[in-house]
């Protein structure tokens, strides 16, 4: 049986130049290099400049992965933004970089799922390639969690870093089989019930204000080795394949013991499982679309490769996409 399935033809990422040391965190508030290591596995983590908007990190971001797909911005018809730290409240941050990169008019929107945002708009993405509403699409995750941070808290300023990773999606045929290059499987859920766990203490429509992230550390640590476990499993029955057959795991990269608690309770083998953490820290809906192309520009990940992303965040939300590159 022919089917059409969204494959990932190019793949970029961006991180702004500055950065900021866990000693350079000591400075500000009461913590220790050693003990954002030990809990968290974070080393450091790069931040945006004042006049530097998360657009034009999804910008270049966007540049690096069409031209590793051979593609340029005017044959771009689709650009989906997943990110919680917009410019502004609108337009989105896909309107913004449509006209930053020149591509002609087309789909351009945001994804809101927080941390589990780029695996939700490639769910999106694959639902307009797969049907023929767009031929070359960008899927672009692009953060500035350092706006979000009361740097008087430390259970959370020393948790988050700014970055952008896209990839460009194109139509190819498949046969319905598990060895079709493209987008296999999907697990996307959402329980609301738990918003107070992570959230941020602003909007246009309550306070008026930005407002600062909110985490009960612990309980989220909690729910996102079960749920992302529970994630994993359904994307690897959806796409018809056994979490044994993965050749690597690129989970979102919030705390190397989440990864590591994942990796324990689904058996992973952990030299299959890339982790990027210490140097970029959480950067939400940025973070699976930096460590996945870290590991195919150091040669990790090849074309063909069975690769499952997954991610939990603010919602809470969850997910995973198991995918042959
Ligand atoms: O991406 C979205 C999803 N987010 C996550 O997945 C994050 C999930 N949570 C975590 O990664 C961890 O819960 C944290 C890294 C946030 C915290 O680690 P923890 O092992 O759960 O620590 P805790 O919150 O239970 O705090 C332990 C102690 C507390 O002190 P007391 O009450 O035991 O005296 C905290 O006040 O560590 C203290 N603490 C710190 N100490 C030094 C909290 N933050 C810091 C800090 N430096 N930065």
């Amino acid at each position: 049986m022919t089917v059409i399935r969204s494959a990932i033809t190019g793949v970029g990422s961006f991180l702004p130049e500055q950065i900021v040391t866990n000693a350079d965190l000591a400075k500000i508030v009461d913590t220790s290099d050693e003990w954002i290591q030990e809990r968290t596995g974070i080393k450091q983590r790069h931040k945006a400049r004042d006049d530097q908007p998360t657009s034009d990190l999804a910008v270049e971001a966007a540049r690096k992965a069409l031209l590793d797909a051979g593609r340029t911005a005017d044959e771009v018809d689709m650009i989906i933004v997943a990110t919680t730290t917009p410019d502004m409240t609108f337009p989105s941050v896909a309107s913004i970089v449509q006209r930053k990169l020149g591509s002609g008019v087309g789909v351009a929107f945001d994804v809101q799922a927080v941390c589990s945002g780029f695996v939700y708009a490639l769910g999106v993405a694959d639902g307009f390639v797969a049907r023929g509403m767009a031929k070359c699409a960008l899927v672009i995750g692009a953060e500035e969690m350092t706006r979000l941070m009361d740097w008087t808290d430390r259970s959370t300023c020393v948790l988050f870093g700014d970055g952008a990773g896209a990839v460009v999606l194109e139509p190819r045929e498949g046969q319905g089989a598990t060895t079709d290059q493209g987008l296999l499987g999907f697990a996307l859920r959402c329980d609301g019930t738990k918003t107070d766990l992570l959230y941020v203490d602003g909007g246009p429509a309550s306070t008026g204000t930005v407002g600062h992230l909110r985490m009960a550390g612990n309980q989220v640590f909690r729910h996102a080795v079960v749920n992302i476990a529970e994630g994993v499993t359904a994307a690897c029955a959806a796409a018809g394949v056994a979490v044994d057959d993965v050749d690597w795991f690129v989970p979102h990269q919030a705390n190397q013991r989440i990864i590591k608690g994942v990796g324990d309770r689904l058996g992973l083998d952990e030299n299959k499982v890339v982790s990027t953490v210490a140097l970029h820290a959480n950067t939400s809906a940025a973070s699976i679309p930096l460590a996945f192309d870290a590991a195919i520009k150091d040669g990790r990940i090849k074309r063909g490769d069975l690769v499952l992303l997954e991610a939990m965040g603010g919602g809470l939300t969850w997910g995973a996409c198991a995918l042959r590159l």
